[in-house]
């Protein structure tokens, strides 16, 4: 099977527009279930991401092409840097070799 087979995430997410994509399905699941619900895609600040918690009874947020961007992006958060992510979610380290950001291959 082609391993780029399954489809892309998301992209063009800007932090405090778009970000957390698949909220309205996690909340949904989350009436149904009785274990904890992790939601992932298009998370990139910490505002959306705390507010997101503190409104929903979604447990837990997970987070992927942010860091392949930035291995230590949440150590930067918890250092005070609340900056969001720099990933731009253009979906380009699909193609790269180990799935690296186009962007760090640049040394930017
Ligand atoms: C390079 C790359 C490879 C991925 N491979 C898989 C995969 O094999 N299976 C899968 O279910 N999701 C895969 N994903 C999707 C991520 O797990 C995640 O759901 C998606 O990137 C959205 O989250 P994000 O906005 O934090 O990146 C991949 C994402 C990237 C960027
Ligand atoms: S190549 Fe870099 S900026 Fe583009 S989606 Fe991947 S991690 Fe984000």
């Amino acid at each position: 099977m082609d391993r780029y087979a399954h489809p892309r995430p998301h992209n063009g997410i800007k932090a405090g527009k778009n970000e957390a994509y698949f909220r309205e399905y996690a909340e949904a699941l989350k009436q149904v279930v009785d274990t904890p619900v992790i939601l992932v895609g298009g998370h990139r600040s910490i505002e959306a991401m705390n507010k997101l918690i503190n409104e929903t009874g979604i447990e837990y947020l997970s987070m992927s092409r942010p860091l392949i961007r930035e291995p230590h992006l949440i150590k930067r958060w918890i250092e005070g840097d609340t900056r969001p992510a720099l990933c731009v979610s253009c979906n380009s380290c699909y193609r790269t070799p180990g799935h690296a950001c186009v962007f760090k291959l640049r040394g930017m």
